[in-house]
This record gives C-alpha cells, sequence and structure tokens, in this order.
C-alpha cells in the first residue's frame, strides 16, 4: 500500500483548487446516518481514503454505503452486526465513535482499539468514560472495547479537555438517550457543529449553549436526512500556502471564510496579501514573509492541523519562528523528514511562544523553533502522517533538486486527489 512520489521543484504554484467537504466530518456523518430510519445522504463528500475505511466499517455492522461520485448514501440493512471486525485495528479514529450508535441499535458492541495518525497516545478515555456516565459497561480486552447497554440514559458529562471526538460521542450517544444530557467542556470546532446540525436534521433535539456547554434532550427516533458538507479549511489552508511557500498564488474555492478567520490572520500577519470574496480566496506575498510566534489551539485558535504546512512556511519565512503545539504532545514527530530536507527545526520540551500548556512538565518535545530563509534539499525521505506528508511535498516543491517521498498513501488518506490537485497547480511529480 506504500506508494512513492517523486516531486521536482517547479517554481510558483498558481491556479484554483476546489475543496470538498472535510475528512473530519465526512465520516462522523456517515456514522450519524447509521441512527436514521432509512437512508441519509452526504453531499460534497471528499475522496479520501478514511471515506473507504469507514464505508467499509459500516458495511461490515450491516450498512449498506454507495457513492455517486461526490454524494454517498447510507442505508440500514436488515440487521446489525455490531461487533466492528478486528481487521479495521488501528485504521482510524471511526470505531470509537461507532460504540454510542452500535449500543443503541443492538444493545451491546464490540470495536477494536483505535489508530489514526501516530500523534501522541491518542487515548479513548473520555469517551469511555461519557458512555460509563450514561449507563454502558465498558470492558477493555487486547483487540478492543466491548459494551453492553440495555438503554443508554442522559448524564452530565464534564470533559477534561475539549476533545472534538469524545464530543461527537456524546452527540452520537445521547441523541437517542433517554432523558437529558449535558455536556460541559464541549469541542466547538466546525465540524463537531456540523455534526450537531446533521443530528438535529435528522430530528435531534441540540441546544448548543455559550460557554462550550451542549445539552442534548434524547428522543425515541431519528429519521433520515440529507445534507451538503462545507469545504474542508485544512485544505484549504494547506493550498493557500502551497501559493505562498513557491512565491505562487492559490485561489481556493470552496471553504467558509469563517472557518478559515484565524489561519487568515495569522498569515495576513505574516506579510500575506488577501483577496476574499464569497466563492474564493486567494493569497500572495509579493514582498515576501515575516517570522511569527504561534501556538495552536481548540477553535477558534489555531488549528493543531494547519500547523505543518506553516511550520514548512516559516522555513521560508524572513527571521525566526515559534511554533507551539498544545493539542496533541507528539505532533512534531514528523519534524525529522523535514530537516533531512534542509529545514532548520529544533524541538524543545518547553512551553515555548505563549502561555504554558497542559504538557509544560512532560517529555514531549511540542514547541520549535525555525530558522527562516533556509535553502531546502531535494531528499528521500518516508512520510509518518497524513498533514506531515503534505509538508514534504511543500518542503519539495522549493527544494534545490527533486525528492523522493514514500508513504504518499498517508496524504491521500485525508485529502482529496492530492496528486491531480498538486499537478493542476504545475507540481511537476510522477508517481513511481
Ligand atoms: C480530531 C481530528 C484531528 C484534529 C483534532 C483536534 C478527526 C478524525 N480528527 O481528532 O484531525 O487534529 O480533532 O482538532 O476528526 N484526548 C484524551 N482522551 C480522549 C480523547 C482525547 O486525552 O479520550 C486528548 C488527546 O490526546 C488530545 C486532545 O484530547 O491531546 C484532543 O484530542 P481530540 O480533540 O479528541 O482529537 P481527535 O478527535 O482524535
Amino acid at each position: 500500500m506504500t506508494e512513492t512520489w517523486l516531486v521536482e521543484p517547479s517554481g510558483p504554484l498558481r491556479g484554483d483548487i476546489t475543496v470538498r467537504g472535510s475528512k473530519n466530518a465526512v465520516t462522523k456523518h456517515m456514522v450519524a446516518a447509521m441512527l436514521g430510519d432509512g437512508p441519509s445522504v452526504i453531499r460534497n463528500a471528499p475522496d479520501v481514503g478514511d471515506v473507504e475505511i469507514t464505508k467499509a466499517m459500516l458495511e461490515s455492522v450491516g450498512f449498506g454505503v454507495t457513492r455517486d461520485d461526490d454524494e454517498l448514501t447510507i442505508e440500514p440493512g436488515a440487521e446489525v452486526r455490531p461487533k466492528v471486525p478486528e481487521a479495521f485495528t488501528g485504521l482510524n479514529r471511526i470505531p470509537i465513535l461507532m460504540l454510542g450508535p452500535l449500543l443503541h441499535l443492538a444493545g451491546e458492541a464490540f470495536v477494536p482499539l483505535v489508530g489514526g495518525d501516530p500523534i501522541g497516545r491518542r487515548p479513548v478515555d473520555f469517551h469511555v468514560d461519557a458512555l460509563q456516565a450514561m449507563g454502558a459497561e465498558i470492558t477493555y480486552g487486547p483487540a478492543g472495547l466491548t459494551a453492553k447497554a440495555s438503554k443508554l440514559h442522559g448524564a452530565r458529562v464534564t470533559l477534561p479537555y475539549p476533545s472534538v471526538g469524545a464530543t461527537e460521542t456524546v452527540l452520537l450517544s445521547a441523541v437517542l438517550a433517554e432523558g437529558t444530557t449535558v455536556l460541559r467542556n464541549a469541542a466547538t470546532e466546525p465540524e463537531v457543529v456540523e455534526l450537531a446540525l446533521f443530528l438535529q436534521r435528522m430530528g435531534a433535539h441540540i441546544e448548543l449553549s455559550p460557554d462550550r456547554r451542549m445539552v442534548i434532550e434524547g428522543v425515541p427516533s431519528l429519521k433520515a436526512a440529507s445534507t451538503r458538507l462545507a469545504g474542508d479549511r485544512l485544505e484549504a489552508f494547506s493550498y493557500l500556502v502551497a501559493g505562498l511557500i513557491t512565491g505562487g498564488e492559490v485561489r481556493v474555492h470552496g471553504c467558509p471564510q469563517d472557518r478559515l478567520v484565524t489561519a487568515i490572520t495569522t498569515l495576513a500577519r505574516m506579510g500575506a496579501r488577501f483577496d476574499i470574496t464569497d466563492e474564493w480566496i486567494t493569497a500572495s506575498a509579493p514582498d515576501g514573509l515575516k517570522p511569527a510566534a504561534v501556538h495552536t489551539d481548540t477553535h477558534p485558535g489555531f488549528m493543531t492541523d494547519w500547523q505543518q504546512p506553516l511550520m514548512v512556511l516559516f522555513t521560508q519565512a524572513d527571521g525566526m519562528s515559534v511554533l507551539h503545539e498544545t493539542v496533541f504532545e507528539n505532533r512534531l514527530v514528523y519534524v525529522p523528514a523535514l530537516q533531512k530536507m534542509g529545514c532548520e527545526i529544533e524541538v524543545f520540551k518547553n512551553c515555548l511562544g505563549g502561555p504554558a500548556c497542559r504538557f509544560h512538565d512532560g517529555n514531549s518535545g511540542h514547541s520549535a523553533v525555525i530558522r527562516g530563509g533556509s535553502k531546502l534539499h531535494g531528499a528521500e525521505v518516508t512520510l509518518p502522517d497524513v498533514r506531515a506528508g503534505f509538508s514534504a511535498v511543500l518542503a519539495a516543491a522549493v527544494a534545490d533538486r527533486p525528492s523522493t517521498l514514500h508513504g504518499v498513501h498517508h496524504i491521500e488518506r485525508g485529502y482529496h486527489r492530492p496528486f491531480e490537485q498538486f499537478a493542476s497547480l504545475g507540481l511537476h511529480l510522477q508517481r513511481a
């Protein structure tokens, strides 16, 4: 499954990119659709590996999933088989989100241990604690989690940290639970709100209150619904950076401005010039880029998934920049691959640039100082995860000679047809 690209530096990247619905929303909508009483339709779905994996998981537990270009239809089957096969171990984070829906549909469930990118420990304790508070009996086994609940009930749940996934688990479980669930310290990422809106369309009673509070009143049943996903803010940011780093200009269509507000301000502070319309956003930096100090945060802060492209952009800014990762303790694991390509990045265990975070007394390198103006070298590197992969392509695009990038399938797990998108911007690349 490992795939390799040969990437040649090709000068300024220019052109138009249309982003589809986000990877982080589409799979959760697919799980939500399990709860409807008929076929639900998700439009503007991206063509990413995670959709295929989730489709296969849903099919394995008895749902019909069909795809017609950007439209997914999820249909309940005759019988739910509440055991997600162990073959799905470690492929993505979706099985844990299926636990609540499977409990509603079958009263019992097994899900294999979750995977996703190798960033930090990625525990599931918040999910498990919330489901237990709602009445599920959960046991950890060597291969995964087994759960039982004749009927989930509403509960008061306070997340220790506003986790996206755990908020989604509570939403997907509380909508059909008996009684009211009050969730405090909920994540408010746009993809989470989008899921809540889809569930509301299916008939769920969800109140989004100030101060990260959600109140969910369980209803007896949900109907099927259809929706069109909003554009992916990770992809939009990544391609805007692809234009900036190569001295070009990429016009990104399909991602609402409000999803990018902090990203736009950060890049503008570095000297990028923006043109923004209702249809598209474009960025250029004719006078070069200034360094910056950025810390990642929950929404509406600077998203952790934006930090990898930003890191490479920092290597081309005019001075020293600082990046402080505060959401995942181990999200700088890709730095060695970039160092191999000449990026001058030093990683620190301390909290640099911004307030101290949860990881201040830990042992993980989660801050970085990046020297701008580095000459990047073409190299042979292996990509450890999806967004690191995109960053390595950016580095290769401004390097002094061609690069060989192994593990490109990671990019394809999360980005919609990246090979074709990069090629359309003028990057010379071939599959090896
Ligand atoms: C999702 C996104 C990911 C994004 C992240 C933060 C998907 C498929 N992935 O990941 O791209 O970077 O949100 O916006 O949507 N935590 C625990 N225990 C738990 C759950 C989480 O300690 O049970 C911790 C994590 O280790 C991390 C923090 O909470 O430090 C945030 O994680 P979370 O928001 O849950 O990320 P994901 O939902 O996995």
